[in-house]
């Protein structure tokens, strides 16, 4: 472990906010760039997320293009099984981005993951996409996490 991640997971310890940037893999973002993933609180890697509890996350990305809209879509991948994840609110407009998005200028996508206790504990892949008018992905994100009771 660096000094970096060994000072995060001592202010974690502490009790302070601890956002650490995911590790994230880019599934195709054609309208867009992903520039960082952060999961709140997420102390170690893969984030393990506590059934029953909610998680921040917060994507900052980069537009390509123009759109009045964007709709968050996310799937858990089990088994290399992509399965439809529900999240409260699909709308990115109302989760942080100010819309219409506009070309060449970072959004920061801000949104809650509440991890429901009928969750199998299980390891699984989170991709995460935001989609354009066009139904193109402005960010496409895969990063694993473990669901722990
Ligand atoms: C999201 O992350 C960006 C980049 O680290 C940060 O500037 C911004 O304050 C964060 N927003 C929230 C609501 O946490």
């Amino acid at each position: 472990m660096d000094v970096r991640a060994g000072l995060v997971v001592l202010l974690c310890v502490m009790g302070f906010t601890c956002a650490v940037p995911v590790k994230f893999i880019d599934c195709g973002s054609p309208s867009g760039k992903v520039a960082m993933v952060d999961i709140n609180p997420c102390a170690s890697q893969p984030c393990q997320l506590h059934k029953g509890q909610s998680y921040g996350v917060n994507v900052t990305f980069h537009s390509a293009v123009e759109s009045q809209t964007s709709t968050a879509v996310v799937h858990g991948v089990i088994a290399g099984v992509p399965i439809p994840f529900p999240i409260p609110m699909e709308d990115g407009c109302k989760s942080g981005i100010q819309c219409p998005i506009q070309k060449q200028q970072y959004y920061h996508y801000v949104t809650a993951l509440p991890v429901k206790t009928e969750y199998p504990a299980i390891k699984l892949v989170v991709e995460w996409e935001l989609r354009d008018d066009n139904k193109q992905d402005l960010f496409c994100i895969k990063f694993p996490v473990q669901i722990v009771s």
